[in-house]
């Protein structure tokens, strides 16, 4: 299995160490429509199907997403890993950095009423403070993991350079990574992984929607006016427009559906040990599950069964490849 410490406290070894339950779409706010009645299903039945690994953050959907994931907590958290994050607020209708040590503590103490817990498993940098010292954010989080209000400290979009200054060697700690098909960040997931220095989650494996069959996968036109999507530069871009209508075409004569291929991709891209993915949709929770079937997860290595890959002579795989030499236009 993965070699990976980021596990529940009690229960088994979870089935699907690699795949980590995204919550910010879920929420409600700012990826169109969302009920969250499906919302609160989504997440029921992605534990009773054995996803134990959560993602949240007190800045998705002004803290709903964490408030939904603690209706699911109440009955079994010892057997769930929480991993929330700090660092970016909301001011109106504007997003601002606050990673000192005295926000992360307070956005902590928030993210915890919210949950409804005494702890998290992992508490994350959201994103590096331009006006916060990294180390200042850095000893913040150990210190809270001292004080023994969260198991693990993580970080979230660091570059190759942070990482090699304030990551020491050895360190194993959790990094979400943005990374997909058409968003590479191969130079920061290797220096991660190269001694040790990060696990390695990637997010938006799906590129927000646009590479899977939902509302995103339509475009810039079918996002409503508040969604955040308006502002994905991948969401304009003519030239990834034209990749992607390559990729639907191969797609549509393969025998899987393009959210199994991107995930596909994304899991067992190289350097990667978790993928963090965001369904909305309780169907969508469903065919992003049907991509475990095609998962080879040995000797801590992720590979792709091969019956798949000979049966479909990787044409969509190296469609998948070409897309990080689509560059945004
Ligand atoms: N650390 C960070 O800075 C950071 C940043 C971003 C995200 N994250 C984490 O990563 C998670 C996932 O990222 P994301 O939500 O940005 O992007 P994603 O997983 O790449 O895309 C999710 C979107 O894809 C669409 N979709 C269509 N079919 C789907 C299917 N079968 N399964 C899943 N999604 C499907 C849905 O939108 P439509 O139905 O509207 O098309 C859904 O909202 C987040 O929830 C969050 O926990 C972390």
């Amino acid at each position: 299995m993965i070699d990976s410490p980021y596990q529940p406290l009690d229960g088994e070894q979870p089935s699907m160490p690699w795949l980590w339950l995204g919550t910010w779409s879920m929420g409600g706010e700012g990826f169109g429509f969302c009920d969250a009645r499906e919302s609160q299903k989504l997440l029921e039945s992605a534990v009773e199907k054995g996803v134990r690994h959560f993602d949240t953050a007190g800045f998705y959907a002004h803290g709903k997403s964490e408030q939904l994931l603690a209706n699911v907590m109440r009955q079994q958290r010892r057997q769930l890993f929480i991993a929330s994050k700090g660092g970016l607020i909301w001011q109106g209708r504007n997003v601002h950095h606050r990673a000192s040590a005295a926000a992360l503590r307070d956005e902590l103490q928030r993210s915890l009423e919210r949950l409804r817990t005494d702890y998290l498993d992992l508490y994350q940098l959201h994103w590096p403070d331009p006006n916060v010292a990294l180390e200042e954010s850095l000893e913040a989080l150990q210190l809270l993991q001292q004080e023994g209000l969260i198991r693990y400290w993580g970080v979230c979009n660091l570059s190759a350079d942070q990482l090699r200054t304030h990551i020491p060697v050895g360190a194993y700690i959790p990094h979400q990574v943005h990374h997909n098909p058409i968003h590479r960040n191969d130079e920061v997931l290797q220096v991660g992984i190269q001694h040790k220095r990060c696990f390695n989650c990637c997010y938006s494996p799906l590129e927000q929607g646009l590479l899977a069959d939902g509302v995103g996968a339509r475009g810039l036109n079918s996002l409503g006016k508040r969604d955040v999507r308006r502002s994905n530069s991948y969401f304009c871009s003519e030239r990834v427009r034209a990749w992607l209508g390559e990729y639907r075409e191969i797609i549509e004569a393969s025998p899987i559906d393009s959210v199994t291929a991107a995930l596909l991709w994304s899991v067992t891209a190289a350097d990667v040990q978790a993928v963090v993915v965001g369904p909305k949709k309780l169907h969508q929770l469903e065919q992003m599950l049907a991509h475990v079937q095609w998962v080879n997860c040995a000797e801590g290595q992720l590979s792709i069964k091969t019956e798949l890959t000979v049966a479909d002579a990787g044409r969509w795989w190296q469609c998948l490849e070409s897309g990080a030499d689509r560059s945004v236009s």
